[in-house]
């Protein structure tokens, strides 16, 4: 899943987010769940609450969820609520080092109720965060 702004990945600040697509990003993760056993959808929204309706709909038809909230991360209590509320792991990835960038970035409200935090590895991110899905969902991750 991914927050607002997301779908401008590709050309959207290139010296955070790289250049990759969001096509060309699924694409890769795709690939790696693939390469675990795992499906996996897609989706993107600019808007909180399809968000939240998503992440409710996850809690009967998915096992874990990798997460970019982009901005909402730092600022929404009803995506928190969300999180801690379906009961399967949740993984907040940030394709940026958030730690490193403004201090308005480091503050996550989402992270205290997620799984783990991935952070700082361009798009790579997402593909490390499907493959910490598939090693917590294989019981290997911890
Ligand atoms: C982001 C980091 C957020 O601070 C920012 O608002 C984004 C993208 C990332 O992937 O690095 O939209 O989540």
């Amino acid at each position: 899943m991914y927050g607002p702004n997301l779908n401008l990945l590709g050309s959207r600040e290139p010296q955070h987010y790289g250049t990759l697509t969001m096509e060309a990003l699924n694409a890769r993760v795709a690939e790696a769940a693939r390469a675990a056993g795992l499906e996996v959808e897609f989706f993107q929204s600019n808007h909180e609450g399809a968000l939240i309706d998503r992440l409710h709909q996850a809690r009967t038809s998915a096992q874990a969820v990798l997460f970019n909230p982009g901005g909402l991360g730092h600022t929404s209590v009803a995506l928190r609520d969300a999180v801690a509320a379906i009961g399967i792991p949740v993984i907040e990835c940030h394709l940026s080092n958030v730690a490193a960038r403004e201090h308005f970035r480091h503050r996550s409200l989402l992270s205290g109720v997620c799984a783990g935090v991935i952070s700082g590895f361009g798009p790579e991110s997402m593909v490390l965060g499907m493959r910490a899905a598939a090693s917590l969902l294989q019981g290997t991750g911890r």
